[in-house]
């Protein structure tokens, strides 16, 4: 029997090479507020997700639903602007769908950004966060069905998806600019409620550091086939309960908004790192 996700991942690369992607080797994947980044990438290659076979839009406000390539500082890139987070449809095959083209296209780094809530009150709002671990509390995991051997084993290690020497280098980096990179573990929870502060609670009596809506799921599908990844968090809030106030998405796309000079900066410190 034909695996369908395979057929259908196929088809995907084989549009985006007959129409100009080639041999990406850095996959950014952006998240809300932040996808304004792809517009530094001259001329280049720009598809309306909607115009990309198998691909799902996103269905958020600010995301625009672009896949876009190009040279970017000596590197060929491949940014998703935009994602289609598991909360819209329930179903983590979509979810998951761009990094496993990505994959498939040869990208070996993976750079996954994200807005997230706080948790460790040591860090605190306003802060990036440079993803060391996560907790997949979606409940769900990308990797369920047939195992797709091309790419990567039944049960893959999840050891170090997050490669330290690449937070290292990069924290490095930063802060010879000034920049402070923190840190932890990122929790994936479904969304798209806001946690409450019980959850919150819990979150950090597991050992999260922040939690947001996404992420794990691409990360889990570049690790799954031994690409490098690059997690960074923007903790655009104090997460439910640490403060006395409601959480809202207009707080998160604020936040933002003030730190993606910032976080550009990091994003293209992120490509630059030489792998040691
Ligand atoms: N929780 C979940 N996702 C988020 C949050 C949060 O507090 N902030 C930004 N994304």
């Amino acid at each position: 029997m034909k695996n369908k996700l395979s057929e259908k991942i196929k088809e995907t690369v084989a549009f985006l090479n007959e129409n100009g992607v080639k041999d990406p080797d850095t996959g950014i994947i952006l998240g809300s507020g932040l996808n304004g980044y792809a517009d530094r990438i001259k001329d280049p290659v720009i598809f309306s997700y909607d115009d990309i076979p198998n691909m799902q839009s996103g269905m958020v406000a600010d995301h625009r639903s672009q896949m876009v390539f190009g040279e970017y500082l000596g590197k060929k890139v491949l940014v998703m602007a935009g994602r289609f987070h598991y909360y819209e449809s329930r179903d983590m095959e979509k979810a998951s769908y761009p990094a496993r083209v990505m994959v498939a296209l040869g990208v070996k780094r993976f750079i996954i950004t994200n807005a997230a809530g706080c948790v460790n009150r040591d860090l605190g709002k306003g802060k990036l966060m440079l993803i060391s671990d996560h907790i997949n509390y979606s409940g769900d995991n990308p990797l369920m069905g047939p195992n797709l051997d091309e790419y990567g084993p039944r049960f893959p290690d999840m050891t170090y998806t997050y490669s330290k020497e690449l937070r290292d280098a990069l924290k490095e980096k930063a802060a010879a600019e000034g920049i402070e990179l923190c840190e932890g573990v990122y929790m994936m929870f479904t969304g798209p409620s806001f946690e409450t502060p019980a959850e919150i609670r819990f979150a950090r009596v597991i050992g999260a550091d922040a939690v947001g809506m996404s992420t794990v799921p691409e990360a889990i599908i570049a690790g799954h086939a031994g690409r490098e990844v690059i997690g960074i968090s923007f903790l655009s809030n104090l997460a439910a309960g640490i403060l006395d106030q409601a959480v809202t998405g207009e707080e998160v796309m604020e936040a933002a908004e003030g730190i993606k000079d910032t976080f550009a900066r990091v994003l293209d410190l992120a490509i630059g790192i030489q792998k040691i």
